[in-house]
């Protein structure tokens, strides 16, 4: 499964790229309000990066408009995916933008019937939003397997993209479940690290550590290796 950091904050992607975990980024309108700064310089500088896919959204909300805002975003770097929200006007926009070789993440999926639209379109991802739907006591998950068991069911190329995440438990969800991508905020990457037995683990053999004699490991194998 690839992991997308969910975020327009360059010093987040900076971070998570550094640990070697994230294969791309998506952005939406509302992060990239929160991080505040010129919208094309930062995807553009995201993109320099991560050398991996990076969601940006259109805002039009007719298909021309769609088409238009998707060709000139996908001029400002080859990683860009062109985000358009799942409207039957965004879905005409994805099916002009696939057409023309632009890669497309259709946004804002909520039930398997949207997820075949986009499908049919040539979308290259579908993003289903699992918070958003538990949010209204609805299963998020049990939207990721529908959707991961129709495109199997019929070899769509289409990829499941796990959006909305809140939580490292909705990562192993979505992991079970087949998706292809999840995309998730830099805090729930952080969590995903987290384990109360790793640091009590790692405190202990520090601690025994300290008890080794010419415990310096890196002078320990020079002089070791220089004996040899
Ligand atoms: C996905 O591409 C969206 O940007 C994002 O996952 C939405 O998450 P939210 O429901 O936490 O805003």
């Amino acid at each position: 499964m690839k992991i997308f950091l969910d975020t327009a904050n360059i010093e987040e992607i900076r971070q998570a790229h550094a640990w070697g975990v994230i294969d791309g980024v998506t952005t939406n309108p509302s992060l990239i309000a929160k991080n505040g700064k010129d919208f094309i310089q930062t995807i553009y500088e995201i993109a320099e990066l991560v050398q991996g896919p990076v969601s940006a959204e259109t805002i039009a909300q007719d298909t021309e408009g769609m088409v238009r805002e998707g060709r000139l975003l996908a001029q400002i770097h080859p990683h860009i995916v062109v985000k358009i929200p799942l409207t039957p006007a965004g879905i005409a926009a994805t099916k002009q933008l696939s057409s023309e070789g632009i890669k497309t993440n259709v946004t804002l999926c909520f039930q398997s019937n949207q997820a075949l639209l986009a499908a049919k379109a040539g979308a290259t991802y579908i993003s289903p939003f699992l918070g958003r739907l538990d949010d209204i006591s609805q299963q998020g998950v049990g939207l990721i397997e529908e959707i991961v068991h129709i495109y199997e069911n019929y070899d769509f190329e289409t990829q499941v993209l796990a959006a909305s995440i809140r939580h490292p438990k909705h990562m192993v969800d979505v992991a079970l479940a087949g998706a292809d991508v999840a995309t998730l905020p830099f805090g729930v990457l952080e969590k995903m690290f987290k384990h109360p037995l790793t640091d009590a683990g790692n405190a202990k053999f520090l601690k025994d550590w300290e008890t080794v004699p010419n415990n310096n490991i890196e002078e320990a194998v020079r002089d070791w290796l220089a004996k040899q």
